[in-house]
């Protein structure tokens, strides 16, 4: 079977297409046909070797995939084939608090991920995608769904009427839109771009606000919170953004620290007096569980959300759509599918 591989340092030209063999699936198992993944800034990340945790020889890179099970080991008992499923970012992260030994080995990071033709993962690393949702949807989930479930619903939660400030129309930020409309939260996005706010307005953000027309775009959440700021940001921007999301932020609320699409360099910023006086919080969100996964995925069958998905490339254009995800033209998810 063909995969891509990659070593952390590599850039995107550094993305191989090779072949592989694959071994039968052991006793607990499951040997799955991908379909299709999905991009994360993460990738993109690992191209560069700018991620935390990656190894010295080349990898299968990406987290996310969504596929049909093909073969089963003799004692799997959750899975049968035919199924529809997709991996979870933390294979070993089934449920409860994440541990150094339960999030070691993400997906596609130091271990072999999911840009190729066929995986074979442990039944426990595995779960059943929405009926409602195409294989190229579901692959969308894994890492920018669950991480915006996680922040919103778990480590932030929040309850219907809440609001929550969402920085940029990436991957996560649009999920988290997504879920926001549905869950009754009153959401506010940024963006550097008008065109992309009013696709947001069309989702249901209730305001928008162009963060390079409106530098100081804390001052009008607070305008446009009376004041008060919001319960939850999302902070995905990290280097420039970090102070005014804390800025943004309701006293007692929290700032959910996701990720630096503008650089991670943002140690200096921090002023403890605003989280003191603030009695604000700072929670590192870290994707989720396998659990965290199940419940995301009963929310998205019963309100029915189906993922923006920006643009669908072919398994042989990989290439082009860690390039295009670099770009940052893009408004939610970035798919690569592998069997059309
Ligand atoms: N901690 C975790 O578990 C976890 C999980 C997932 C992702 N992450 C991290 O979260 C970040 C977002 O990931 P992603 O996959 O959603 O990325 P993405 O899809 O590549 O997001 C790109 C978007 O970020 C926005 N952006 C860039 N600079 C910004 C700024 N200064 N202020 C506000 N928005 C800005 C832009 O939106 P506009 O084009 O609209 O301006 C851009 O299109 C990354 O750093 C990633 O590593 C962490």
């Amino acid at each position: 079977m063909q995969a891509y591989q990659i070593k952390a340092g590599q850039q995107i030209a550094g993305l191989e297409l090779v072949q592989r063999t694959i071994s039968a699936p052991d006793a607990r198992e499951v040997h799955v046909r991908v379909h299709a993944i999905s991009l994360n800034y993460r990738d993109l990340m690992i191209a560069d070797g700018k991620y935390l945790s990656t190894g010295d020889v080349p990898v299968v890179p990406c987290s996310d995939g969504a596929g049909e099970v093909i073969a089963v080991g003799a004692q799997v008992t959750r899975f049968r084939v035919g199924d529809r499923v997709a991996a979870s970012f933390f294979p070993d992260w089934v449920y409860g608090a994440p541990t150094a030994q339960n999030t070691a080995g993400a997906l596609g990071a130091a271990v072999d991920g999911m840009l190729a033709e066929e995986v074979v993962l442990h039944e426990d690393a595995l779960v059943t995608i929405p009926s409602h949702l195409s294989y190229v949807e579901a692959a969308t989930i894994p890492c920018a769904g669950v991480t915006a479930w996680n922040s919103l619903f778990v480590e932030g939660r929040l309850r219907a009427g809440d609001s929550v400030l969402l920085l940029g129309t990436g991957g996560v930020s649009i999920w988290a839109l997504q879920l926001a409309k549905a869950a009754g939260l009153r959401a506010i996005i940024t963006s550097s771009s008008d065109e992309k706010l009013e696709r947001a307005r069309g989702l249901g953000a209730a305001a928008t606000i162009n963060y390079k027309t409106t530098p100081e775009w804390q001052d009008e959440v607070l305008r446009l919170t009376e004041g008060r700021g919001v319960d939850l940001v999302l902070e995905v921007g990290g280097q420039g953004t970090l102070t005014r999301s804390i800025a943004s932020t309701r006293m007692g609320g929290t700032v959910a620290i996701i990720g630096g699409v503008s650089g991670f360099g943002f140690g200096g910023e921090l002023s403890p007096f605003a989280l003191i006086g603030g009695a604000k919080r700072l929670s590192g969100i870290f994707v989720g569980s396998r659990s965290m996964f199940e419940d995301l995925n009963r929310f998205l069958s019963v309100a029915e959300i189906h993922p923006i998905v920006d643009r669908v490339f072919l398994f042989e254009q990989a290439r082009d759509a860690y390039t295009h995800l670099e770009k940052a033209a893009h408004f939610g998810k970035v798919v690569i599918e592998v069997v059309k």
